[in-house]
């Protein structure tokens, strides 16, 4: 594969990016006042806002990348999904961020490929503030992931 083609590939995932980042801020906005006001969401409410304002930046760096490897940034918008269950919307959320960092991923495999370390070195920026919305969203689902029996208790008696 000729690396003109495989820049093409890039920039077409870069896109690709672009329209979940476009997407993703669009249902942030809007799971921020829909999400109800139970007392034990108020901390998930701001952290909502804060993601929509990240993805908001992440479509910049993205519009600027693209343009700046010869591609013409999209505005197509990917797909949104809503809820008026808290838990479901928290979800929907999460499934966002792992498809984000899943391709971002691929992406930084594809720019290094291509020896375009500098551009990688955006997409990883991007990949870390996509984990830390994971792992926000995990705790607001109260998601466990360690296995029981996998942790030891301390011990009081060296
Ligand atoms: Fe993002
Ligand atoms: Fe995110």
């Amino acid at each position: 594969m000729t690396s003109q083609i495989q820049l093409e590939q890039v920039i077409n995932g870069l896109n690709l990016d672009l329209s979940w980042e476009y997407a993703a801020m669009i249902q942030y906005i809007q799971h921020t006042p829909v999400c109800s006001r139970a007392p034990e969401y108020t901390a998930v409410i701001d952290e909502l806002l804060e993601h929509a304002q990240e993805e908001h930046e992440h479509a910049v760096v993205l519009s600027d990348l693209i343009q700046y490897l010869g591609g013409i940034p999209t505005v197509e918008v990917a797909n949104r999904l809503t809820s008026l269950n808290n838990v479901e919307m928290l979800r929907q959320d999460l499934q966002v961020e792992y498809d984000a960092i899943r391709r971002y991923l691929q992406r930084i495999e594809q720019l290094e490929a291509l020896q375009l370390y500098d551009s990688a070195q955006k997409i990883r920026n991007i990949a870390v503030v996509e984990q830390e919305h994971a792992i926000d969203l995990e705790k607001a689902l109260g998601i466990q992931k360690v296995q029981s029996g996998t942790v030891y208790p301390f011990s009081h008696n060296p």
